[in-house]
């Protein structure tokens, strides 16, 4: 067993066990990656005060995310075709986010169902939403998630169409695999990977073979969110989703601060600023960038989230300095799972929480909540003089 001391071993070891059309598909964004880069570039441009002389014993990091109680501020997020990472991976990475403490979002686009995870847990997961044009398909998806007692839904409002990401293209990306020379010749790398695939059912859109109507391709990403996204989806719609859902909903991928205050407007509970991961609108500015000024503007009003670009706990902590009040990761679980299953996503819980517990009493705090702006040395062109 390898020492795994941070999230780099974890994607090392996902990068040499998982086919390389999934690996690319979780670390890739679209067309240059500028944006994608600078999601963790610009961490890295703020700095941490280092304090000391400060009672540093009984540390917490606990805190809430939507009234719900968390281990430490770090959700799961939804992550596409996370069940092609690793055999049955929605349900391994639910069942290590359950043990640990920390919410776990189910995507639409999973591969396990909401019912498959339901079944295989014990707690309330989440589960996001996008919004296909087929009526009937977005209030089933809805009851099937109250059925499941999914505890809040996040709707994602940045791709209602697909940004280009060339590697998929070019890797013929497609769930599960189509059987051609370039595909065979990576498999026959991947033993272990494609034994463990062998042995489960859950190899097609769990929540939507069978679910939805008219996908010509549904194994084909591309294919069916063109077939199916609702490219009209405006605010009026998204009023409407909150209205069906009688719980807390949050609202994913806002990053303008206009987009937030109409978010306050319809009644949402959360708002994560985001980007995709920097996976659609390549060119846009950073998530941790635009942070500061979307919590001065509604951080009052609603609960202000942030993911993309998080790889640490350094990371998780400059986002709570910044005004987050929970921060997700993608890629950083995945690498996990496509290590190591389920101990993969438990081992980047593991190393994020050691991170993020020791970086904050080297700034001199015992509570994450206590965590402020003070905490941080941030450039003074850090948002940018944009107009
Ligand atoms: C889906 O959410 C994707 O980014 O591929």
């Amino acid at each position: 067993m390898p020492v795994i001391t941070n999230i780099e071993d974890l994607k090392r070891m996902h990068k040499r066990r998982t086919p390389k059309m999934f690996y690319d598909y979780a670390e890739s964004g679209s067309w240059t990656e500028q944006t994608f880069r600078e999601n963790t570039t610009d961490f890295e441009k703020i700095r941490l005060r280092q304090r000391v002389a400060v009672d540093m014993a009984d540390r917490t990091t606990k805190t809430t995310m939507i009234g719900q109680d968390v281990a430490m501020p770090v959700g799961l997020a939804p992550v596409g075709l996370t069940g092609m990472q690793c055999a049955d991976g929605e349900i391994k990475a639910a069942k290590a986010a359950e043990k640990f403490g920390v919410p776990f979002t189910l995507s639409t686009m999973s591969i396990c169902s909401i019912e498959d995870v339901a079944e295989n847990t014990e707690k309330p997961f989440w589960f996001q939403v996008y919004t296909l044009r087929d009526d009937e398909f977005m209030t089933r998806l809805m009851a099937r998630a109250k059925d499941a007692k999914c505890s809040a839904i996040m709707i994602t409002l940045d791709l209602q169409i697909l940004g280009q990401r060339h590697k998929d293209l070019k890797n013929g990306l497609t769930a599960p695999p189509k059987f051609t020379a370039k595909t065979i010749a990576d498999l026959a790398t991947k033993w272990s990977w494609g034994i463990e695939m062998l042995q489960t059912k859950r190899r097609f859109f769990g929540n939507i073979v069978g679910h939805a109507k008219e996908v010509t391709d549904p194994s084909s990403l591309s294919t069916w969110t063109a077939d199916s996204f609702d490219q009209s989806l405006d605010w009026a719609r998204v009023a409407e989703l909150r209205k069906m859902w009688d719980g807390p909903v949050i609202l994913k991928g806002i990053l303008d601060v206009e987009d937030a205050k109409k978010a306050v407007e319809i009644g949402a509970d959360a708002i994560i600023v985001s980007n995709h991961g920097g996976r659609q609108l390549d060119g846009a500015l950073s998530s941790i960038r635009m942070l500061e000024q979307i919590v001065d503007a509604v951080g009052d009003k609603i609960e202000v989230h942030l993911d993309s670009g998080i790889r640490s706990g350094q990371d998780v902590l400059k986002a709570m300095a910044l005004g987050a009040k929970g921060t997700y990761i993608g890629r950083a679980f995945v690498h996990g799972l496509g290590a190591m299953g389920e101990a993969g996503v438990t081992k980047a819980l593991e190393v994020i929480h050691k991170e993020l517990d020791l970086t904050m009493a080297l700034c001199g705090h015992r509570d994450i909540n206590t965590v402020d702006r003070d905490t941080l040395l941030v450039p003074k062109d850090f948002a940018g003089d944009w107009t």
